[in-house]
């Protein structure tokens, strides 16, 4: 255990009494100044103590820390989740989900990370993922179709997190295609697939989830600033993340199991119904960079969505961007 653990320990030891600032030094062997300088340090991790100059310190609230124990404690699957890997920072959970991927991990391992330094978005873009503000988790997918089904897993795990999160917090995300959570309009949370081939056969996949839960306004760097929330915003209370990662797990495991017995209509009319795509009007580039711009009408069996133009041609477009 190390200085940090133990006076914690004592803190929590105290349960809402005050503890001296003598008694910990005594039972850390250390200064009076030294416990000081911890208490602040422990302040900047999100620990809420109080200090009185007569009665010593007060621990009065603790970060929402991600724990694997506790996480594992409120699931209630089968595979997805079933080994599970928390960091404290990293650069990228797909990175360290593909290394356990290609060291053999089997399907649903995930790893969580309380902040990502380099945190990868679509398209190349950058995705920001501040320290113990968020869901910043990677799962490892081991699907049996060719490469070509892998977007029906985008949309599968986009229906998974925006089922999770409607059920969790009430608040009435949508998806935007293929898989932006949108409240109000901006953007909550996104999803990040990527695949390892081998002649056209799948080896893994990564499915990438960020989902910005408690962020303040004052958390959103200027550029996301208009353009990104969080549930704590549009729910006005802190979420309980470790029960939101439970809660996406278990309806990815459901998602998963009906897609495997009933293929992907089912998973197409669960996303149509939650999308704010459908039915409204979208400009898009199909995969040969040709701009469309027409309603969205649907998903075609194989994930892609149709729009039709002013003229009544049906367009699919496979991957990118759109803009509403
Ligand atoms: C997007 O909307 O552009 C996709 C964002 C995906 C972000 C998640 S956070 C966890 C995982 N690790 C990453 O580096 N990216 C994904």
């Amino acid at each position: 255990m190390n200085n940090h653990e133990r006076l914690l320990g004592i803190l929590e030891e105290g349960s809402s009494d005050y503890v001296s600032g003598e008694e910990i030094s005594r039972r850390l062997s250390v200064s009076r100044t030294a416990v000081w300088k911890q208490i602040n340090k422990m302040r900047e991790l999100g620990y809420n103590i109080d200090a009185s100059s007569r009665r010593g310190y007060r621990l009065i609230s603790q970060p929402d820390r991600l724990e694997a124990s506790k996480l594992a404690d409120m699931l209630n699957t089968q595979s997805f989740g079933q080994r599970i890997v928390v960091l404290d920072s990293t650069v990228s959970t797909q990175q360290d989900a593909m290394r356990l991927a290609e060291e053999g991990a089997p399907e649903g391992t995930l790893v969580i990370a309380e902040e990502q330094t380099a945190g990868r978005g679509r398209l190349g873009r950058k995705w920001y993922s501040p320290r113990g503000k968020g869901i910043w988790m990677s799962i490892v997918l081991r699907p049996t179709q060719p490469l070509a089904f892998t977007p029906q897993l985008t949309l599968l795990t986009g229906v998974a997190v925006c089922r999770a999160i409607r059920r969790l917090t009430g608040v009435e995300a949508g998806i935007k295609w293929p898989n932006d959570l949108l409240i109000h309009g901006r953007k909550v949370s996104g999803i990040l697939l990527e695949s390892a081939t081998e002649d056209q056969r799948v080896r893994y996949c990564i499915a990438g989830i960020g989902i910005d839960v408690n962020l303040n306004v004052e958390d959103y760097p200027e550029e996301l600033s208009h353009v990104g929330t969080s549930l704590k915003i549009e729910a006005g209370l802190e979420v309980d993340r470790t029960a939101l990662i439970a809660a996406v797990l278990e309806e990815m495991e459901l998602l998963s199991k009906l897609y495997a017995e009933q293929g992907f209509q089912p998973i197409a009319m669960l996303w149509e119904a939650l999308s704010v795509t459908m039915n409204r009007s979208v400009q898009a580039h199909t995969g040969q960079g040709i701009a469309v711009e027409g309603t969205a009408v649907g998903l075609d069996p194989s994930g892609a969505l149709v729009i039709e133009t002013n003229q009544g041609e049906r367009i699919q477009v496979i991957s990118g961007d759109i803009q509403l």
